[in-house]
């Protein structure tokens, strides 16, 4: 997705301006660009196809001694990647100069109007015709910038977060955000933009989130002011954040993801600290227990999520039928969205998503506050936007995911669906004070678990290596882990470009079973639960037709060692909480076989970390 800064204050904007893009880079991009007005109020526009090192490069020689700019990093939605698509785009008189993250979805017909007036275009994009017309209005209507804005974005559809400056303004920059993030740090006489505040917090701590639908005001030497499409003030909340620097430095290892699946012993820490008590094993979710009655009387819950927030959810569904028999259903966001869902007021639909961003849950959401549904979210970034969405929420609090591949964000999620089974379970008489316990125990056995998990990473190296030929994979897991198994295979696909395919492992004899030659590496997935022995059969259906098989199996099972090829050894824990530990081995599997082949693997080719756009 792309990304977008903005600088104004008594520093040079430049370094800080390409030090923010380069903080965002982990959304996906194809090119970048910078504008900036000189002291002498000339506008600056430099941009060019490729990564933030060739702007950077561009850059050697031309004039950037200003302290205001604004920057963006561009993934591709309308008009190829190349130098006149880039951002920022400027008027057609050169006066305005701005950045957009989004789509206007009536550009034609603004572009077509916009043309019979005699604007000239250079690129292809939506974002062009939206700087034409606001400087269009702002010439025609004589009203100064900001106005200009507003009045324009009344005129739009779509989605957008922009940023706004001016030849012969060095003071000002007008912001504005619908359905795509927007982050204002405020420092000490200087004030920061961005698409996250991932890429402010080494500069200060407190941010304002800008509204759907609001337009800010930045201006060097005054109070920040945020109004409305109509006009109207906003109020400003300033959310002072904790994040640190070194939360968002790769911390010693080569690659971000590497770095966030050995952080999982410490963020499923963080992720239970103060919901279970160590002692006890008493679960508190104030999630679940302020709005007990909502979650007493509904009458089935609604997973929407998007990728791996999608296999989450799979997991979420068998934990609340399981623990609290509550009726459960999970959808992708983007077919609920125009599926024109049957949603009854006494749902409860939880949106799953690790950046809080994702167009298709968001639109999701839409949908069921319509419906009087009463919405949940269960989130990673504070304060995104389907976190302030929702009517309540658990964050999951693993710290930024830079890598675009999710790891830490899967096994945080799926904890915090636990305890939220837990706590629902004991309050609905569902769960057995064993089961309760047998489970509680589990999440806080989980950090050792998954350190002992993580000190077998090289063996996993060499294994992937073995299998850096393979062109296809098949993985197999039943019920908690057939989610696991079409999480694992995502992992694969998404870094090595490798095809892999996650299936429910009995379903394999209906028909995947043809593909099985020794080509095609199987990851079976058979930890000692209710479906081992079943499962141990399907490995031998495989073995049987020539399938090499990599076994993820529990520590000494010596019946699955003397069948499969390779084994994985993994610890037992409770069945509903396995998902957590088979899924790191599998990470660790799709990483190395990703960096043998040589791919980017915290930047894949064609993805972005937050998918903002439909
Ligand atoms: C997962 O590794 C992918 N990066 C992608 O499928 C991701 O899970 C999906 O885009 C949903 O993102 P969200 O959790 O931020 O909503």
């Amino acid at each position: 997705m792309c990304g977008i800064v903005g600088y104004v204050g008594d520093r040079q904007a430049c370094p800080i301006l390409l030090g923010g893009l380069r903080r965002l880079e982990y959304r996906g991009y194809d090119s970048a660009g910078v504008a900036m007005v000189m002291p002498d109020g000339d506008l600056a526009v430099y941009k060019c196809k490729g990564k933030v090192d060739a702007l950077e490069k561009y850059l050697d020689g031309k004039a950037t001694d200003a302290t205001i700019g604004i920057g963006h990093t561009r993934w591709a939605t309308h008009g190829e990647p190349n130098d006149t698509n880039a951002h920022p785009h400027y008027s057609a008189d050169g006066r305005i100069a701005m950045i957009h993250n989004g789509i206007i979805e009536n550009y034609r017909v603004l572009k077509e109007a916009l043309q019979a007036h005699g604007v000239v275009f250079r690129s292809e994009t939506d974002s062009e015709v939206l700087v034409n017309l606001i400087e269009y209005i702002r010439t025609t209507e004589g009203c100064d910038l900001a106005e200009a804005v507003r009045r324009s974005l009344k005129r739009v559809v779509g989605a957008y977060a922009i940023a706004v400056i001016e030849r012969g303004n060095t003071d000002r920059i007008i912001a504005a955000r619908q359905s795509s993030p927007m982050a204002i740090g405020i420092g000490n006489g200087e004030y920061f933009i961005s698409s996250d505040a991932s890429s402010i917090v080494e500069y200060t701590q407190d941010i304002v989130y800008v509204g759907d639908g609001e337009v800010a005001v930045v201006e060097r030497g005054k109070a920040l002011q945020v109004f409305t499409l109509d006009n109207q003030e906003a109020d400003i909340q300033v959310t002072r954040l904790d994040l640190s620097i070194s939360d968002l430095e790769r911390g010693g290892y080569p690659h971000f993801m590497l770095k966030e699946i050995n952080e999982q012993p410490r963020t499923i820490v963080d992720c239970i600290r103060g919901r279970v008590n160590p002692d006890t094993g008493q679960v508190i979710l104030s999630g679940i227990r302020d709005n007990i009655d909502r979650w007493l009387g509904a009458r089935r819950v609604i997973f929407v999520a998007c990728g791996t927030s999608w296999h989450a959810s799979l997991i979420g569904k068998q934990l609340f039928e399981s623990m609290c028999r509550i009726p459960a259903e999970v959808e992708y966001a983007s077919e609920f969205r125009y599926r024109r869902p049957v949603l009854f007021p006494d749902d409860v639909v939880i949106a799953v998503s690790q950046s809080g961003e994702t167009a298709d849950t968001l639109a999701a959401i839409a949908l069921a506050r319509e419906a009087g549904a009463f919405v949940y979210g269960i989130c990673n970034v504070i304060g995104s936007s389907i976190a302030r969405g929702t009517d309540s929420g658990t964050y999951i609090h693993v710290g930024p995911e830079i890598g675009v591949a999710s790891t830490k964000a899967f096994t945080g999620q799926v904890t915090v669906m636990a305890m939220m089974a837990l706590a629902l379970g004991e309050r609905k008489g569902t769960l057995s004070a064993a089961q309760y316990a047998e489970v509680s125990r589990g999440l806080l056995a989980l950090p050792d678990q998954l350190r002992e998990v993580l000190s077998h990473s090289e063996q996993i190296a060499d294994l992937a290596k073995i299998f850096t030929y393979a062109r296809n994979f098949i993985y197999l897991g039943r019920g908690y882990n057939y989610p696991t198994a079409l999480e694992g295979a995502l992992k694969l696909k998404e870094i090595s470009y490798v095809h892999a395919e996650g299936y429910p492992a009995a379903e394999m004899k209906h028909g995947p079973i043809a593909l099985i030659d020794a080509e095609m590496p199987t990851v079976a997935i058979v930890p000692h639960d209710s479906t081992y022995e079943k499962t141990l059969s399907n490995v031998e259906e495989v073995k049987a037709r020539g399938g090499k098989v990599i076994a993820v199996m529990a520590r000494g099972d010596e019946m699955v060692r003397r069948i499969a090829d390779y084994v994985i050894e993994v610890p037992s824990a409770v069945e509903c909480l396995q998902p957590i530990i088979v899924s790191v081995p599998l990470q660790l599997l799709a990483y190395y076989i990703a960096i043998y082949k040589g791919r980017n693997v915290d930047q894949p080719r064609n993805l972005a970390k937050s998918v903002t756009v439909e």
